[in-house]
């Protein structure tokens, strides 16, 4: 029995051990608040609050979970909470969901379930919660959307220092009224328990779960290979993702032996069962009981515990699971490896220690568990006097990311003599197991702890630890610099604490050393916003201009908004998946599906041959194919769709599809591959300005460099969903998909089935996020899934896995920009720019815009740019936010920075000098005023105190060696347009009903950024009516026809002039009514107008913007207007670690006049956040050949709340008007990823100055995204010249530099 949402369940005999709660909830019960973002436990999309009564403390424990990862076995007795059980707009909502809506902490609200239920979670246990505590319970949970800010912004008015309503005089909390009136879980009433050892067993699978030690003991006697599963957190992902399968899986339950918590003479004693949050509060009391000499290992761990995982995963794993997994990358073993731990072993045969150490960790048979012994308890031994524990680790984000390198270092000192006795240092992440450097340590035995011993400990440690050039994981320098780095900063801290214990004996450390210790990462954020005032003149009830909450806030946050997946089965549905290609270039030499087509449930398997000539559609000037015909051109191109009952049916079966292939010569995968095969698409784009080659001549001054820049995945969380459902009647087929462009997926669908257009409808009420992602490969899986659904007349559901997804669907396109730039020796003023660009495997569009949007905010009087668009062997990439723009502007700001360097003047003076200044004329000859340019640059400068802060930088730099400061700012001309007046035509459709409401429907598609709200603003103020009596339903090509892409920042824009047009229309059909009765309400003007035979209902129009562009002449007027702005950011970093943190942002945009702030700067927050994950964190890796490693949260990091600068601030411009706009406004919706560029360039700045400070004075090359990694071997010191260098070519590297 279960309870979900306070609604018991009796599973025991229906349920599949092999079933997780995620799809239990989804598809059986239809609880569908929970989402799937990733499967693996990476995202958090799928948190539920699971309680459980424990025997030992008498209490209710209540904890955040991941659906996906949780056996519905293992819920026996526990009580589940879903977002659906804490609130809901049919009942009442709950506190933190009418919060994180009013707040505007949901875009396309798509993770809003999931951040619900962690805040719900830490309310229950915390009611008034620390901003660390709230930092902490959302770090697991990602968000694509929000940037975080506003999320925080929410949570915060739970904290006590909030000035919520707990500061009422009564003292009471809306949060103290029960849970929303629903009873609270109580053991013992609404749960049954059943003594003794429970079994399922399904299909395939073995579920025991014993409830006494003896009875576990008999079971792993039984079955000696059964896997223990506590928390499933090492289990399931390697099932899930591995394929690894157990027939028999062993899950004790509530076994109090395993859960001990014994205080020693010697040290702490602690259950196997606990999980690992349990273990960091314990070791949290401990600490602050004993004294610190007692603590060094609780303290360490304790370090490490902060930031492992995130809170869901945390309270699932167990402190067994985590050592027994042993893991390479394990945060925990190595540092319980350095202190002389023990393991507590039982079987049927009796009790045994073992000790923790190297060989168990490298599972050593003799030093290991028997098959039938299982873990009880671990004994973590009290430090010593004069003994120093401390851990160190390195990940690509500071938060939830398994580490690159992590480290336990201990060493013992004879009393007070300075003299080592006992060192031990281990790593992770430096080999398939956790590395002891044994030998080394033993060598500086008897050893003085002095510079001498470090450099000597170095060289020892780097050759015992010897990493080859082709291990897993790449990034193989710089795991190398780290093992010693590591080891210098450990050094440092012993020094550090030696010099406070005995100043006489030990040597004080240089001051500007001592930054080597600090800690970058703070967990406190504010704030500020300035949106822009409302007109006195305007009306109060206009809501135009006003920071409206997104239509469906509530929704999202209860649960309630649907999204394509959450669709209900429709009779019959089958599920579609896909076999995708393994080889980057190969001819397909045989295709075998029988075994596939034997497994059950399968129905069908469909390759090119079924499709015949229908395999291909044309959207630009080359058709693409669905499934492979004779030969693949990626890893990841689709080459069959297998149809069956069930999702976990056809997932199995297209693991049978045998393919086998023979490879073809050449691979090419990169842009210098692409350069030397020649291997590009038509056209390559140029455009020219003044003069360049007569220019070049006459300057004194002459730059050149390059800068390359690694693509993106869109990452939006909902991944590619579908359903086809043939109506049986006509033909007629409704397609119910998450797309940008449902006229683009009408189409393909009716060319694949040769049906005419108005046989295929497609509806998308709402999209879990897009940024460009949801167009063209969307596209093909429509057509495959529409033409099974044809065949079989059948409904059939397609959703990609998010491993899958990444594949498949190709991101932004990686760049090489090469530049020569002419510069006078002084005063900083550019005169000649040439760029010669490349975009990494995708069509040429991208690489146009990037062209038009090259020269960024500076009037360069001569340039010269050219773009092309590499054919490689890589899936191609297709549209992103910004779509060119960051990858092109990024190579401009480079030649800027590089100008600034040479000449001797900081960035930003040069950035002024070659601004855009008042009206003036872009490269291909549009005009543009400038005016709001220069003012956000200026409001930027004054905001940020920017002279201040780069005075305040320069001192921390001079006074610290270790850690660097770097301050930049960034200008941004941004312009809007589509480049073709039909690409911006838009239609709207508005209906009065009797009753005076109205439903309002446009060729816009929602998924985030707040279109429909915007929409029913419009109508609001057109009709001069409440936005309470206006709907919006979604987007259908039954409504709207032909509607074009939303995408481009201005889908509000567009829709909005043709909703505008429908309401005028509609208006001036009423007006005599209306004037005839002022006084009346609409329901009486609809009735007067109906009795009249006046129609209510109008179509809206819009034509697009004007707009042309000629390339044979480069001149043209291709955008409609510019968005302007300016972004300050200041990092620190960690030369030693390559660690960053942003410190401070500020922001000034001209958004024209907004006709929603908060939706408006919710795009520009989350663009910057997304933007600033490009040029930092986010990294792709592909193998050589040509396999994308990196296809889920685990590997591919986009920031998390972590990641958000410590301070922010976002100031618009004051309203200015913009004539052809709708109602003066601007579209927002990708210029703001580029500011994140302004990270980019403080790290560049900070990473200078440690270059500057270690004698480093020759030109800095740093490119995109600047990692970790990048950051470290940039920072180039003693470290980096001691570590042993691989020849290129000497080794098959892990992954190869796209
Ligand atoms: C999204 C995600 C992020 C993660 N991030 C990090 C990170 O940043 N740092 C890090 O170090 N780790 C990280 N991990 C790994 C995590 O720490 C381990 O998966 C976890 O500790 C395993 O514990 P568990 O209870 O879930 O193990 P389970 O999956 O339940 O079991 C794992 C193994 O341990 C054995 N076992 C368990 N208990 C016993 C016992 N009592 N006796 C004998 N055998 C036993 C089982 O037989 C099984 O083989 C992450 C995992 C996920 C899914
Ligand atoms: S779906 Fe469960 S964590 Fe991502
Ligand atoms: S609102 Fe968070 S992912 Fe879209």
């Amino acid at each position: 029995t279960i309870s979900i949402s306070q609604r018991l369940f009796y599973s025991k005999k229906n349920v599949d051990p092999e079933t997780m709660l995620l799809p239990y909830l989804r598809k059986k019960l239809r609880l569908t608040g929970t989402k799937y973002g990733c499967g693996g436990g990476g995202c958090g999309a799928c948190t539920v609050m699971i309680s459980r009564y424990n025997p030992i403390t008498k209490r209710i424990r209540h904890h955040p979970a991941n659906a996906c990862l949780i056996p519905i076995c293992s819920l026996y007795g526990a009580a589940v909470t879903t977002v659906e059980g804490i609130g809901s707009t049919h009942t009442r909502i709950h506190p933190v969901q009418e919060r994180i809506a009013k707040c505007h902490g949901t875009q396309c609200g798509f993770c809003t379930p999931g951040m619900v239920m962690s805040i719900y979670t830490l309310l229950r246990n915390h009611p008034e919660p620390t901003l660390d505590q709230l930092t902490d319970a959302l770090g697991g949970n990602l968000c694509r959307c929000t940037g975080y800010r506003p999320i925080i912004d929410a949570c915060k008015t739970f904290c006590k220092t909030s000035g919520c309503c707990q500061s009422k005089e009564n003292g009471v909390c809306c949060l103290d009224q029960g849970i929303n009136g629903l009873p609270e879980f109580e053991e013992g009433s609404k749960v049954r328990h059943e003594q003794g050892t429970r079994v399922f067993s399904g299909e395939r699978m073995m579920w025991f779960s014993p409830v006494t030690l003896k009875e576990l003991l008999e079971f792993k006697f039984k079955y000696p290979q059964a896997p223990v599963v506590m928390g499933n957190t090492s289990v399931g992902p390697e099932v899930k993702f591995k394929g690894v399968f157990h027939p028999v899986i062993i899950s004790p339950d509530r076994i109090e032996e395993l859960s001990v918590v014994n205080h020693a003479y010697n040290g702490l004693t602690l259950g196997a069962g606990l999980s690992l949050a349990q273990v960091k509060d314990i070791l949290a009391d401990v600490v602050q009981k004993l004294p610190e000499e007692k603590t060094q290992m609780y303290h360490a761990l304790l370090k490490h515990l902060g930031t492992l995982a995130g809170s869901q995963i945390r309270n699932m794993a167990s402190l067994g699971g985590h050592i027994i997994s042993r893991h390479p990358d394990s945060d925990l073993n190595p540092i319980l490896a350095v202190g002389n731990c023990t393991l507590n072993l039982l079987s049927k045969e009796g009790k045994r220690q073992i000790p923790l150490n190297e060989q168990f960790l490298s599972k050593c048979p003799n030093a290991d568990l028997k098959p039938q012994e299982i873990l009880v308890s671990v004994n973590i031994p009290y430090s010593r006097k004069w003994e120093f524990v401390s851990a160190f680790r390195q990940a690509q984000r500071q938060e939830n990311a398994l580490a690159i390198v992590n480290s336990g270092m201990r060493v013992f000192f004879g009393e007070g003599d300075g003299i080592i006795r006992e060192l031990c240092i281990s790593y992770g992440g430096v080999g398939p197991t956790t590395i002891c450097t044994k030998n080394s340590c033993q060598k500086l035995i008897g050893r003085c702890w002095n510079e001498e011993m470090l450099d000597t400990a170095c060289r020892l440690v780097l050759d015992e630890v010897s990493l080859l050039g082709s291990a897993p994981g790449g990034k193989v320098e710089f795991k190398r610099t780290l093992i010693i780095s590591f080891l210098f900063k450990f050094y440092l801290e012993v020094s550090q604490i030696l010099k406070k214990m005995d100043p006489v004996h030990y040597p004080s450390l240089a001051d500007k050393y001592e930054s080597a210790l600090e800690d970058l990462h703070s967990k406190h954020h504010c704030s500020t916003l300035k949106y822009q005032n409302i007109g006195p003149k305007q009306h109060p009830e206009d809501p135009i201009g006003h920071p409206i909450m997104h239509l469906s806030g509530v929704k999202h946050a209860t649960g309630e908004a649907i999204y394509c997946d959450d669709m209900p089965l429709v009779d019959q549905e089958l599920f579609l998946t896909f076999v995708t290609s393994s080889r980057a270039h190969a001819k397909i030499v045989s295709i075998d599906l029988s075994e596939a087509l034997s497994m059950p449930g399968v129905v069908d398997i469909m390759t090119a041959e079924h499709l015949g000539d229908i395999n291909s559609f044309c959207f630009f000037t080359e058709a693409e194919k669905f499934l492979a015909t004779d030969k693949v051109f990626c890893v990841g191109q689709l080459v069959c769709a297998v149809l069956a009952d069930s999702e976990v049916q056809a997932k199995r079966a297209a693991k049978r599809v045998k393919i086998v292939y023979q490879d073809l010569e050449p691979l090419i995968l990169t842009i210098e591959e692409s350069i030397q095969h020649n291997s590009f698409f038509e056209p390559e784009r140029k455009l020219e300005y003044g003069n360049v080659d007569e220019a070049f001549k006459v300057v004194d001054q002459i730059l050149e460099g390059e800068i390359h820049m690694g693509g993106q995945e869109h990452f939006y969380m909902e991944t590619q969903s579908m359903l086809v459902v043939p109506k049986g009647e006509d033909q007629e087929m409704d397609v119910y998909v998450s797309t940008q462009f449902p006229k683009y997926i009408q189409d393909i669908v009716a060319s694949t089935l040769k049906l005419p257009a108005n046989k295929v409808m497609c509806h998308v009420r709402r999209v879990g996020g897009a940024f460009g992602g949801k167009v063209l490969k969307t596209g093909i899986i429509a057509a495959v899934t529409a033409f099974a659904a044809n065949k079989h007349g059948r409904a059939v559901r397609c959703v990609l896995e998010r491993g899958e997804d990444m594949l498949i669907t190709g991101g932004r396109h990686p760049y090489l920009g090469k530049y020569k730039v002419s510069t006078r020796r002084q005063g900083g003023r550019i005169y000649v720019v040439d760029i010669t660009s490349y975009q990494c495997t995708g069509q040429p569009l991208v690489i146009e815009m990037g062209l038009l949007k090259m020269d960024n905010a500076y009037k360069f009087p001569n340039l010269r740019c050219r773009g092309s668009a590499c054919r490689t062997n890589l899936p191609s990439n297709t549209a992103f936010r910004g779509f060119g723009f960051p990858q092109a502007a990024l190579i401009t700001e480079s030649c800027i920075t590089e100008v600034a360097a040479k000449c001797g003047l900081s960035p930003e003076k040069v950035r002024i000098i070659n601004m855009y200044k008042e009206i003036d004329q872009t490269p291909y000859k549009q005009e543009i005023n400038a005016k709001n340019l220069i003012q956000c640059w200026r409001e930027c400068m004054a905001m940020s105190s920017y002279s201040l802060r780069k005075v305040a930088v320069e001192k921390f730099n001079a006074e610290n060696y270790w850690k660097k400061k770097g301050l930049a700012m960034v200008p941004l001309k941004y312009p809007v347009g589509l480049g073709s007046r039909a690409a911006g035509q838009a239609a709207a459709l508005v209906h009065i009903y009797l009753d005076g409401s109205v439903l309002v429907t446009h060729g816009g598609i929602e998924m985030g950024q707040g279109v429909h709200t915007k929409m029913i603003q419009v109508v609001s103020r057109e009709l001069r009516m409440p936005m309470s009596n206006v709907h919006l339903r979604g987007t259908s090509t039954e409504t709207v026809p032909n509607a074009n892409i939303s995408g481009g920042s201005v889908v509000a824009d567009l829709n909005g002039l043709a909703v505008k047009d429908a309401c005028q229309t509609l208006l001036k059909r009423l007006e005599p009514i209306i004037s005839k009765n002022p006084k009346g309400t609409w329901k009486d003007w609809a009735q007067t107008a109906f009795d009249e035979s006046i129609s209510l209902s109008a179509v809206g129009y819009f034509r697009g913007y004007e707009s042309d562009m000629n390339w044979e002449k480069g001149e043209g007027h291709p955008f409609e207007y510019f968005v302007y702005g300016a972004a300050c950011s200041e990092v620190e970093i960690d030369c030693l670690t390559g660690d960053h943190k942003n410190i401070r942002t500020d922001i000034v945009m001209d958004v024209g006049c907004s006709i929603n702030p908060a939706i408006d700067v919710g795009q520009i927050e989350g663009a910057f956040i997304q933007g600033m994950g490009l040029y930092t964190i986010e990294e792709l890796n592909y193998s050589p050949q040509g396999i994308l490693h990196t296809r889920g949260p685990d590997q591919y990091k986009i920031p998390a709340i972590c990641d958000m600068p410590t301070e922010l601030h976002i100031v618009l411009l004051p309203p200015s008007q913009n004539s052809n706009t709708l109602y003066s406004s601007k579209g927002l919706g990708e210029s703001g990823v580029f500011l994140g560029c302004s990270v980019f360039f403080a790290i560049h700045d900070a990473v200078s100055a440690a270059r500057q400070e270690r004698g480093l004075h020759g030109p800095l090359s740093l490119n995109s995204p600047l990692t970790p990694e990048k950051i470290r071997m940039a920072c180039e010191d003693k470290f980096t010249k001691m570590i042993p260098r691989d020849e290129p070519g000497s080794y098959v590297p892990w992954n190869v530099p796209i």
